[in-house]
Protein backbone atom coordinates (compact mmCIF):
# COMPACT_ATOMS: atom_id res chain seq x y z
CA UNK A 1 0.00 0.00 0.00
CA UNK A 2 1.10 3.29 -0.77
CA UNK A 3 2.44 5.72 2.08
CA UNK A 4 0.09 8.80 1.54
CA UNK A 5 2.50 11.10 3.62
CA UNK A 6 5.90 9.79 2.74
CA UNK A 7 4.87 10.58 -1.15
CA UNK A 8 3.87 13.75 -0.56
CA UNK A 9 6.56 14.81 1.96
CA UNK A 10 9.43 16.96 0.05
CA UNK A 11 11.55 17.66 3.07
CA UNK A 12 10.78 21.15 2.97
CA UNK A 13 10.88 23.17 6.27
CA UNK A 14 7.29 25.03 6.39
CA UNK A 15 5.63 22.39 3.58
CA UNK A 16 1.76 23.06 3.76
CA UNK A 17 -0.56 19.74 3.06
CA UNK A 18 -1.84 19.12 -0.11
CA UNK A 19 -5.37 18.72 1.12
CA UNK A 20 -5.41 22.40 2.17
CA UNK A 21 -4.77 23.61 -0.74
CA UNK A 22 -6.95 21.71 -2.50
CA UNK A 23 -9.65 22.61 -0.27
CA UNK A 24 -8.82 26.45 -1.33
CA UNK A 25 -8.36 26.01 -5.07
CA UNK A 26 -11.61 24.58 -4.97
CA UNK A 27 -13.50 26.73 -3.17
CA UNK A 28 -11.34 30.19 -5.03
CA UNK A 29 -11.19 28.67 -8.71
CA UNK A 30 -12.63 26.89 -11.84
CA UNK A 31 -10.53 24.39 -13.83
CA UNK A 32 -8.46 26.35 -16.05
CA UNK A 33 -8.29 29.80 -14.75
CA UNK A 34 -4.47 30.51 -13.59
CA UNK A 35 -3.03 30.37 -9.80
CA UNK A 36 -0.10 32.45 -8.83
CA UNK A 37 1.71 31.72 -5.59
CA UNK A 38 4.56 34.37 -4.82
CA UNK A 39 6.39 32.32 -2.37
CA UNK A 40 6.28 28.45 -3.55
CA UNK A 41 8.27 26.93 -1.02
CA UNK A 42 8.13 23.35 -1.81
CA UNK A 43 5.90 24.10 -4.72
CA UNK A 44 2.43 22.49 -2.70
CA UNK A 45 0.47 25.62 -4.84
CA UNK A 46 1.72 24.38 -8.64
CA UNK A 47 1.39 20.95 -7.66
CA UNK A 48 -2.01 21.15 -6.69
CA UNK A 49 -2.93 23.66 -9.19
CA UNK A 50 -1.69 20.97 -11.70
CA UNK A 51 -3.76 18.00 -10.48
CA UNK A 52 -6.45 19.98 -10.08
CA UNK A 53 -6.40 21.22 -14.01
CA UNK A 54 -5.17 24.53 -13.28
CA UNK A 55 -2.68 26.64 -14.67
CA UNK A 56 -0.22 28.08 -12.12
CA UNK A 57 2.76 30.90 -11.82
CA UNK A 58 5.04 30.16 -8.85
CA UNK A 59 8.09 31.60 -8.41
CA UNK A 60 10.55 32.15 -4.85
CA UNK A 61 13.64 33.29 -3.82
CA UNK A 62 15.45 30.22 -2.49
CA UNK A 63 17.70 27.55 -4.69
CA UNK A 64 16.63 25.05 -2.42
CA UNK A 65 12.70 25.95 -3.16
CA UNK A 66 13.98 26.22 -6.70
CA UNK A 67 15.30 22.42 -7.25
CA UNK A 68 12.68 21.11 -4.95
CA UNK A 69 9.76 22.32 -7.10
CA UNK A 70 11.41 21.33 -10.06
CA UNK A 71 11.69 17.95 -9.03
CA UNK A 72 7.98 17.68 -7.36
CA UNK A 73 7.06 18.27 -10.77
CA UNK A 74 9.02 16.23 -13.26
CA UNK A 75 7.79 13.59 -10.52
CA UNK A 76 4.76 14.50 -10.34
CA UNK A 77 3.34 11.27 -11.39
CA UNK A 78 4.61 9.26 -8.59
CA UNK A 79 2.72 11.72 -5.87
CA UNK A 80 -0.45 10.69 -4.61
CA UNK A 81 -3.83 11.41 -6.21
CA UNK A 82 -6.04 14.14 -4.90
CA UNK A 83 -9.21 12.09 -5.27
CA UNK A 84 -8.04 8.77 -4.08
CA UNK A 85 -4.77 9.60 -2.13
CA UNK A 86 -4.15 5.57 -1.55
CA UNK A 87 -3.26 5.80 -5.50
CA UNK A 88 -0.39 7.47 -7.93
CA UNK A 89 -1.80 10.41 -9.91
CA UNK A 90 -0.05 8.36 -12.37
CA UNK A 91 -0.24 11.48 -15.26
CA UNK A 92 3.22 13.77 -16.36
CA UNK A 93 3.07 17.49 -15.80
CA UNK A 94 2.11 19.45 -18.75
CA UNK A 95 5.13 21.21 -19.85
CA UNK A 96 6.40 23.97 -17.78
CA UNK A 97 9.07 26.80 -18.12
CA UNK A 98 12.03 27.58 -15.41
CA UNK A 99 13.59 31.34 -15.78
CA UNK A 100 15.56 33.47 -13.86
CA UNK A 101 13.85 37.26 -12.94
CA UNK A 102 15.27 40.20 -15.27
CA UNK A 103 15.24 37.52 -19.14
CA UNK A 104 14.27 40.95 -20.43
CA UNK A 105 17.56 42.59 -19.27
CA UNK A 106 19.16 40.72 -21.73
CA UNK A 107 17.54 43.06 -24.90
CA UNK A 108 19.30 45.73 -23.42
CA UNK A 109 23.19 44.33 -23.05
CA UNK A 110 22.36 43.41 -26.18
CA UNK A 111 21.72 46.35 -27.50
CA UNK A 112 25.45 47.52 -26.66
CA UNK A 113 27.68 48.13 -28.79
CA UNK A 114 30.41 45.58 -29.08
CA UNK A 115 33.10 47.39 -27.60
CA UNK A 116 30.64 48.48 -24.71
CA UNK A 117 29.64 44.88 -24.23
CA UNK A 118 32.83 43.68 -24.09
CA UNK A 119 34.04 46.33 -21.41
CA UNK A 120 30.80 45.19 -19.55
CA UNK A 121 31.28 41.60 -19.62
CA UNK A 122 34.82 41.43 -18.69
CA UNK A 123 33.93 43.80 -15.72
CA UNK A 124 31.27 41.25 -14.74
CA UNK A 125 33.27 38.68 -14.49
CA UNK A 126 37.06 40.66 -13.26
CA UNK A 127 39.00 40.10 -16.31
CA UNK A 128 41.47 42.21 -16.30
CA UNK A 129 41.57 43.66 -20.24
CA UNK A 130 44.36 42.37 -22.14
CA UNK A 131 43.97 42.17 -25.71
CA UNK A 132 46.04 39.30 -27.52
CA UNK A 133 46.45 37.24 -30.40
CA UNK A 134 47.43 32.93 -29.73
CA UNK A 135 47.62 31.12 -32.21
CA UNK A 136 45.34 33.59 -35.15
CA UNK A 137 42.68 33.65 -32.23
CA UNK A 138 41.82 36.94 -30.42
CA UNK A 139 41.42 36.94 -26.70
CA UNK A 140 40.05 39.81 -24.61
CA UNK A 141 41.58 39.15 -21.23
CA UNK A 142 43.06 37.30 -18.08
CA UNK A 143 41.57 36.69 -15.00
CA UNK A 144 42.76 36.54 -11.39
CA UNK A 145 44.07 33.06 -11.95
CA UNK A 146 46.33 34.05 -15.28
CA UNK A 147 44.27 32.16 -17.49
CA UNK A 148 43.31 33.58 -20.79
CA UNK A 149 39.41 35.38 -21.46
CA UNK A 150 37.56 34.59 -24.97
CA UNK A 151 34.61 36.84 -24.90
CA UNK A 152 32.18 34.99 -27.48
CA UNK A 153 31.27 36.92 -30.62
CA UNK A 154 27.57 36.52 -30.46
CA UNK A 155 27.09 39.44 -32.40
CA UNK A 156 28.34 37.03 -35.21
CA UNK A 157 26.91 34.03 -33.90
CA UNK A 158 23.22 34.93 -33.99
CA UNK A 159 22.15 31.58 -35.57
CA UNK A 160 24.28 28.99 -33.91
CA UNK A 161 25.34 28.53 -30.15
CA UNK A 162 28.36 28.01 -27.88
CA UNK A 163 28.49 23.53 -28.52
CA UNK A 164 30.33 21.10 -29.13
CA UNK A 165 31.20 22.14 -32.34
CA UNK A 166 32.52 25.21 -31.81
CA UNK A 167 34.47 23.74 -28.58
CA UNK A 168 36.09 21.12 -30.92
CA UNK A 169 37.21 24.04 -33.49
CA UNK A 170 39.01 26.19 -31.21
CA UNK A 171 40.69 23.71 -29.45
CA UNK A 172 41.86 22.32 -32.68
CA UNK A 173 43.09 25.90 -33.58
CA UNK A 174 44.74 25.98 -29.87
CA UNK A 175 45.61 22.89 -29.19
CA UNK A 176 47.07 21.68 -25.58
CA UNK A 177 49.66 24.21 -25.73
CA UNK A 178 48.18 27.83 -25.41
CA UNK A 179 46.54 27.29 -21.87
CA UNK A 180 44.83 24.22 -19.58
CA UNK A 181 42.35 26.47 -18.84
CA UNK A 182 40.25 28.92 -21.08
CA UNK A 183 37.64 31.09 -20.29
CA UNK A 184 34.53 31.53 -22.48
CA UNK A 185 32.26 34.48 -21.70
CA UNK A 186 28.67 34.18 -23.54
CA UNK A 187 24.99 34.30 -23.22
CA UNK A 188 23.16 31.65 -20.51
CA UNK A 189 21.28 31.19 -23.30
CA UNK A 190 23.77 30.76 -26.06
CA UNK A 191 26.07 27.86 -23.86
CA UNK A 192 24.70 24.40 -25.01
CA UNK A 193 26.67 22.69 -22.14
CA UNK A 194 24.90 22.31 -19.06
CA UNK A 195 28.48 21.37 -17.40
CA UNK A 196 30.11 24.87 -16.43
CA UNK A 197 33.10 23.33 -17.86
CA UNK A 198 34.37 20.59 -21.15
CA UNK A 199 37.62 19.32 -21.15
CA UNK A 200 39.35 18.09 -24.28
CA UNK A 201 42.62 16.56 -24.70
CA UNK A 202 43.24 17.99 -20.47
CA UNK A 203 42.44 21.19 -21.24
CA UNK A 204 39.04 23.00 -19.73
CA UNK A 205 37.07 25.39 -21.18
CA UNK A 206 35.07 27.25 -19.07
CA UNK A 207 31.91 29.02 -19.40
CA UNK A 208 31.01 32.05 -17.64
CA UNK A 209 27.77 32.35 -18.24
CA UNK A 210 25.65 35.69 -18.47
CA UNK A 211 22.74 35.39 -16.75
CA UNK A 212 19.19 37.14 -17.59
CA UNK A 213 19.16 38.69 -14.40
CA UNK A 214 18.65 42.56 -13.56
CA UNK A 215 22.21 44.43 -14.34
CA UNK A 216 23.44 46.15 -11.78
CA UNK A 217 25.95 48.48 -14.25
CA UNK A 218 22.65 48.68 -16.26
CA UNK A 219 20.57 49.80 -13.60
CA UNK A 220 20.35 52.84 -11.45
CA UNK A 221 20.31 51.47 -8.17
CA UNK A 222 22.63 49.35 -5.94
CA UNK A 223 20.63 46.02 -4.99
CA UNK A 224 21.54 44.32 -1.94
CA UNK A 225 22.71 40.62 -2.38
CA UNK A 226 20.25 37.76 -1.55
CA UNK A 227 21.78 35.49 0.73
CA UNK A 228 21.36 31.56 0.79
CA UNK A 229 21.18 29.73 3.61
CA UNK A 230 23.52 27.32 5.37
CA UNK A 231 21.41 24.66 7.04
CA UNK A 232 17.84 23.70 5.84
CA UNK A 233 16.30 25.02 9.12
CA UNK A 234 17.01 28.71 7.85
CA UNK A 235 15.51 28.21 4.27
CA UNK A 236 12.58 30.91 5.43
CA UNK A 237 14.84 33.23 6.45
CA UNK A 238 15.76 35.02 3.22
CA UNK A 239 12.11 37.29 3.31
CA UNK A 240 14.19 39.96 4.38
CA UNK A 241 16.14 39.97 1.36
CA UNK A 242 15.20 42.21 -1.50
CA UNK A 243 17.12 42.93 -5.09
CA UNK A 244 19.13 40.94 -7.73
CA UNK A 245 22.74 40.25 -8.42
CA UNK A 246 24.91 39.29 -10.93
CA UNK A 247 25.48 35.68 -11.13
CA UNK A 248 30.05 34.87 -10.57
CA UNK A 249 30.66 31.46 -11.04
CA UNK A 250 32.53 29.99 -8.03
CA UNK A 251 35.48 27.92 -8.63
CA UNK A 252 35.05 24.12 -7.91
CA UNK A 253 37.22 20.91 -7.41
CA UNK A 254 35.53 18.29 -7.13
CA UNK A 255 35.96 14.16 -7.72
CA UNK A 256 33.96 11.09 -7.06
CA UNK A 257 36.08 8.57 -5.39
CA UNK A 258 34.77 5.38 -3.42
CA UNK A 259 30.97 6.47 -3.33
CA UNK A 260 31.76 9.92 -2.24
CA UNK A 261 31.32 13.17 -3.54
CA UNK A 262 34.92 14.47 -2.40
CA UNK A 263 34.94 18.30 -2.46
CA UNK A 264 38.77 19.83 -2.64
CA UNK A 265 38.38 23.20 -3.28
CA UNK A 266 34.82 25.54 -3.12
CA UNK A 267 35.78 29.32 -3.79
CA UNK A 268 33.71 32.36 -4.45
CA UNK A 269 35.03 35.13 -6.82
CA UNK A 270 33.16 38.01 -4.02
CA UNK A 271 33.97 39.99 -1.62
CA UNK A 272 31.75 39.19 1.31
CA UNK A 273 28.90 41.99 1.46
CA UNK A 274 29.42 43.09 5.67
CA UNK A 275 33.10 42.61 5.48
CA UNK A 276 34.24 43.17 2.29
CA UNK A 277 36.75 40.16 2.77
CA UNK A 278 37.24 37.51 0.31
CA UNK A 279 36.27 34.06 1.89
CA UNK A 280 38.69 31.05 2.83
CA UNK A 281 37.99 27.63 1.02
CA UNK A 282 34.36 26.58 1.81
CA UNK A 283 33.39 29.58 3.80
CA UNK A 284 30.54 30.99 0.81
CA UNK A 285 29.24 27.14 0.35
CA UNK A 286 25.71 27.45 1.23
CA UNK A 287 24.49 23.95 -0.41
CA UNK A 288 24.97 21.37 -2.90
CA UNK A 289 22.67 19.84 -5.17
CA UNK A 290 22.59 16.33 -6.42
CA UNK A 291 20.81 14.35 -8.97
CA UNK A 292 22.28 11.06 -8.00
CA UNK A 293 21.39 9.13 -11.74
CA UNK A 294 21.79 11.77 -13.97
CA UNK A 295 21.23 11.49 -17.77
CA UNK A 296 20.08 14.73 -20.48
CA UNK A 297 17.33 13.26 -21.60
CA UNK A 298 15.50 13.42 -18.73
CA UNK A 299 17.17 16.67 -17.15
CA UNK A 300 18.47 17.67 -13.86
CA UNK A 301 15.86 16.17 -10.61
CA UNK A 302 17.46 16.52 -7.84
CA UNK A 303 17.78 13.51 -5.77
CA UNK A 304 20.00 15.08 -2.77
CA UNK A 305 20.32 18.30 -0.96
CA UNK A 306 22.75 18.64 1.30
CA UNK A 307 23.81 22.02 3.44
CA UNK A 308 26.82 22.95 3.96
CA UNK A 309 26.58 22.43 7.88
CA UNK A 310 25.72 19.03 7.05
CA UNK A 311 28.77 17.95 5.45
CA UNK A 312 31.41 16.08 6.88
CA UNK A 313 35.28 17.70 6.67
CA UNK A 314 37.96 15.34 6.01
CA UNK A 315 41.44 16.80 6.02
CA UNK A 316 40.51 20.03 4.50
CA UNK A 317 38.05 17.97 1.87
CA UNK A 318 34.52 17.83 2.17
CA UNK A 319 32.86 14.52 2.31
CA UNK A 320 29.61 13.55 0.69
CA UNK A 321 28.42 9.78 0.77
CA UNK A 322 26.11 9.08 -1.94
CA UNK A 323 24.18 5.97 -2.47
CA UNK A 324 22.38 4.35 -5.74
CA UNK A 325 24.51 6.54 -7.76
CA UNK A 326 23.95 5.88 -12.10
CA UNK A 327 26.71 6.15 -14.40
CA UNK A 328 26.88 9.36 -13.77
CA UNK A 329 25.79 12.54 -11.17
CA UNK A 330 25.49 16.01 -11.82
CA UNK A 331 26.30 18.23 -8.61
CA UNK A 332 25.23 21.86 -8.08
CA UNK A 333 27.64 23.79 -5.81
CA UNK A 334 25.57 26.87 -4.85
CA UNK A 335 27.30 29.51 -2.73
CA UNK A 336 25.60 32.25 -0.23
CA UNK A 337 24.78 34.66 -2.96
CA UNK A 338 23.18 31.97 -4.87
CA UNK A 339 25.90 31.76 -7.29
CA UNK A 340 26.29 28.36 -9.01
CA UNK A 341 28.79 26.24 -10.74
CA UNK A 342 27.38 22.65 -12.37
CA UNK A 343 29.21 19.42 -13.21
CA UNK A 344 28.44 16.07 -14.59
CA UNK A 345 30.83 14.00 -13.00
CA UNK A 346 31.37 10.00 -14.11
CA UNK A 347 31.03 7.66 -11.49
CA UNK A 348 32.59 4.47 -12.70
C1 LIG B 1 6.37 29.52 4.20
S1 LIG B 1 7.31 29.16 2.77
C2 LIG B 1 6.07 28.60 1.67
C3 LIG B 1 5.70 27.17 1.87
C4 LIG B 1 4.75 26.61 0.81
N1 LIG B 1 3.40 27.07 0.98
C5 LIG B 1 4.79 25.09 0.80
O1 LIG B 1 3.78 24.42 0.90
O2 LIG B 1 5.91 24.53 0.65
C6 LIG B 1 7.73 30.77 2.21
C7 LIG B 1 8.67 30.81 1.02
O3 LIG B 1 8.79 32.17 0.60
C8 LIG B 1 10.08 32.37 0.06
N2 LIG B 1 10.39 33.81 0.03
C9 LIG B 1 10.71 34.63 1.05
N3 LIG B 1 10.89 35.89 0.63
C10 LIG B 1 10.70 35.89 -0.71
C11 LIG B 1 10.71 36.89 -1.71
N4 LIG B 1 11.01 38.14 -1.42
N5 LIG B 1 10.41 36.53 -2.98
C12 LIG B 1 10.11 35.23 -3.28
N6 LIG B 1 10.08 34.24 -2.37
C13 LIG B 1 10.35 34.56 -1.10
C14 LIG B 1 10.99 31.55 0.97
O4 LIG B 1 12.18 31.18 0.30
C15 LIG B 1 10.09 30.35 1.30
O5 LIG B 1 10.39 29.24 0.46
Amino acid sequence: MLNPISLENQNYPTQKPEELIERVLNATTNKNDLVLDFFAGSGTTCAVAEKLGRKWITCDIGKYSFYTIQKRLLTIQESKSLENPKQKYGKLAKTFVTVNTGIYDLKKMQELNQDKYIEFVLQLFEVTPKKQTKKGFAFHGERKDGYPVIVWDYWNNKESNLDIFFLENLHQTLGKSVSKRVYIIAPANAVDFISDFHELDDVRYYFLKIPYQIIKELHPKDFAKIRQPKSKNKVNDLDNAIGFHFSLQPEVEATFENNKLVIKKFISNFREEETNKYLENFESLSMVVIDNNYNEKDGFIMSDCIFSEDIESVQSTLHIPLQNTGDNICVIFIDIYGNEFKQVIKTK
